[in-house]
């Protein structure tokens, strides 16, 4: 149920939405609408250490647009935690650095948008707010998240991001008796990245064999073309074109500009 003060009140006027970080005065807000957007339920703590600012750094979006009593008020926040790389489960998703004791990842404990200010790309500006955060955290290597598996506008949102979803992950939650899966979202800063795949490790090897194969027949050509430029014409013909001569000419034309 959402609370009235939002309900079906799309956003008519323009909106002036604002980015800063939360405060301990946002704490009503911030319980309510959590509590309204999402199907688990958060301990008071957490909420006051969101508020506070221990172990937890965020950020809330507010629509200044709004009547003075309400121009303040959350109506979208994204809160994130830094997770020294070795406690998390995503290690082995990082490459070998991540055995370095300093490596650090944010990750995102909750995203919302209040209804009636969906798709105005306020969560996609929280994210950017994230990623700039991670990005100026030189230890960190990565954001990351889980989303429950039905959450299509969400998984959408993070794709569009360009995080990569690494992961199901089978009966994650259990919400109200019934389990549901999530996927693993990550999207690698500052050189972080995953180690390579076998099938990354197969394609790469097939691209570097194309590439030293061209590079080979390449050269080959250069000198083949360096020996025929010295040769008379007909002695040319006689050495490409030994019985259909128009049709090699105009394959070995192809070849030499797929070489250059
Ligand atoms: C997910 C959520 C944060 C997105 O907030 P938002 O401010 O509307 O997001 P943005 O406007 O930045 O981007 C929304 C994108 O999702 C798309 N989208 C919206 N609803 C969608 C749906 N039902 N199915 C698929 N995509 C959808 C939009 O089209 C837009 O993409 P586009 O730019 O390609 O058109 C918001 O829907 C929300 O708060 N949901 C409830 C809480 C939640 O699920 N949080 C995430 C937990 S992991």
């Amino acid at each position: 149920m959402l609370h009235p003060s939002m309900v079906n009140i799309k956003v008519h006027r323009r909106p002036v939405i604002v980015y800063r970080p939360i405060q301990p005065s946002d704490l009503e807000i911030l319980e309510r609408t959590h509590g309204e957007l999402f199907p688990i339920r958060y301990e008071s703590k957490f909420f006051q250490n969101v508020v506070n600012g221990q172990d937890i750094v965020s950020w809330g979006a507010v629509d200044q647009s709004r009547p003075n009593e309400q121009s303040d008020e959350l109506i979208g926040f994204v809160t994130v935690r830094i997770i020294p790389s070795k406690d998390s489960e995503v290690e082995d998703l990082l490459s070998f650095e991540a055995s370095r004791t300093d490596q650090t990842l944010v990750y995102i404990l909750t995203l919302g948008v209040v209804d009636s200010y969906r798709n105005l790309g306020i969560a996609s500006s929280l994210i950017h707010e994230v990623i700039k955060y991670a990005l100026s955290l030189s230890s960190c290597r990565a954001v990351y998240l889980h989303v429950i598996s039905y959450n299509n506008p969400a998984i959408h949102l993070y794709k569009k991001m360009s995080f990569q979803c690494v992961r199901r992950l089978y009966n994650f939650y259990y919400i109200n008796g019934q389990y549901y899966d999530s996927y693993l979202f990550v999207y690698y800063v500052n050189g972080g990245r995953s180690p390579c795949s076998p099938l990354e490790l197969v394609t790469l090897f097939v691209t570097y064999a194309r590439s030293g194969f061209k590079l080979m027949a390449a050269k080959l050509w250069k000198n083949k073309e360096r020996m025929i430029s010295k040769w008379p014409k007909y002695k040319e013909s006689s050495y490409l074109l030994p019985t259909v001569p128009t049709k090699r000419i105009l394959t070995n034309e192809g070849s030499r500009r797929q070489f250059v």
